[in-house]
């Protein structure tokens, strides 16, 4: 499928209208919070102030490094830095507003206002819905897949997100998918290396969970296939080159890694899915 270029950065975001902005303020002053419900005539709406806290050099170095073997020039670590609050919530602003006016899986942008932004209510995480060992396998499957797709969906309309792991996919009422929580700037990277770096972070929070529930590579590729079955193989070059250095530090960690944290494991278990991918794409 054909990709286009990001939705035009120019497009100037609706601001928030002064009523509302009075309600902002008064529920912030409850809220414990920095993203928050609140109803607005009638209707649920998500209020986000952004998180003051920003992000160490040595995660922006891991984000890094991971995207690294995706591209063929030097990646430099600050743009892995998260950008400075203000300044992160009007380029989430438009991000959003742009998205939604491109047709990709996001809610809408009720407006930017001083140093927050409100969006629509789009549902529930995703991770709610893996998490629940309750629910019928097959309905968080079908929601698995789904969110694959309108991940697929994100990326046709030109757009992608940084970080789609299951906690920033929301799932609605009626079953539809919308993608939150868009700080990241991956613009340094080419199309088709943000397109793997996003498959990649999504198959990763698949595949072992953030609790204790079971992992899930079969899952995980069935969402990988479902992927590229609308996105083609274009993604399939830089997780190539992603996935040969990966390998080498699998051989190198040997039967150790089973014994070391969760992000490793992660990051092993969507290695060993896109070994799968690799081996047999068309399957
Ligand atoms: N539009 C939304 N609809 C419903 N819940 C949302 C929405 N935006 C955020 N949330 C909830 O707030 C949480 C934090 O929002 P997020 O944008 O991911 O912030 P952070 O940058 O702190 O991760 C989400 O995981 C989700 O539970
Ligand atoms: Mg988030």
């Amino acid at each position: 499928m054909d990709t286009p270029r990001d939705p035009a950065a120019a497009t100037p975001t609706p601001s928030v209208p002064e009523a509302l902005h009075r309600e902002v303020l008064v529920a912030r002053d409850q809220a414990r919070k920095n993203v928050f419900l609140l109803s607005h005539q009638g209707r649920q709406v998500v209020v986000k102030f952004p998180d003051q806290k920003g992000r160490g050099w040595l995660h922006a170095w891991l984000m890094r490094t991971t995207a690294a073997p995706m591209v063929r020039h030097p990646l430099p670590v600050a743009p892995f830095r998260l950008k400075p609050p203000a300044e992160r919530t009007a380029f989430e602003a438009q991000r959003l507003h742009a998205l939604a006016e491109a047709g990709a899986p996001v809610p809408r942008l009720v407006g930017l206002g001083d140093g927050y932004l409100i969006m629509e209510h789009a549902g529930q995480r995703l991770e709610n819905w893996t998490r629940d060992l309750n629910l019928p396998p097959a309905e968080v499957d079908a929601r698995v897949l789904a969110a694959a797709r309108a991940l697929a969906q994100l990326h046709c309309t030109g757009g992608w997100h940084g970080a789609p792991q299951l906690r920033n996919i929301m799932v609605r009422d009626d079953g539809s998918v919308a993608f939150i929580d868009f700080e990241e700037d991956l613009s340094i990277l080419e199309p088709e290396a943000r397109h793997a770096y996003d498959l990649l972070q999504f198959l990763s929070s698949l595949v072992v969970p953030r609790d204790d529930g079971p992992h899930r590579p079969e899952l995980t590729e069935r969402a990988a296939r479902a992927y590229l079955a609308l996105m083609g193989d274009g993604p399939l070059g830089p997780l190539a080159a992603y996935q040969r250095r990966a390998a080498r530090i699998k051989r190198w960690l040997g039967p150790v890694r089973r014994r070391l944290g969760k992000d490793v494991q992660r990051t092993f278990g969507a290695i060993d899915v896109v070994e799968a991918l690799l081996r047999d794409p068309a399957r």
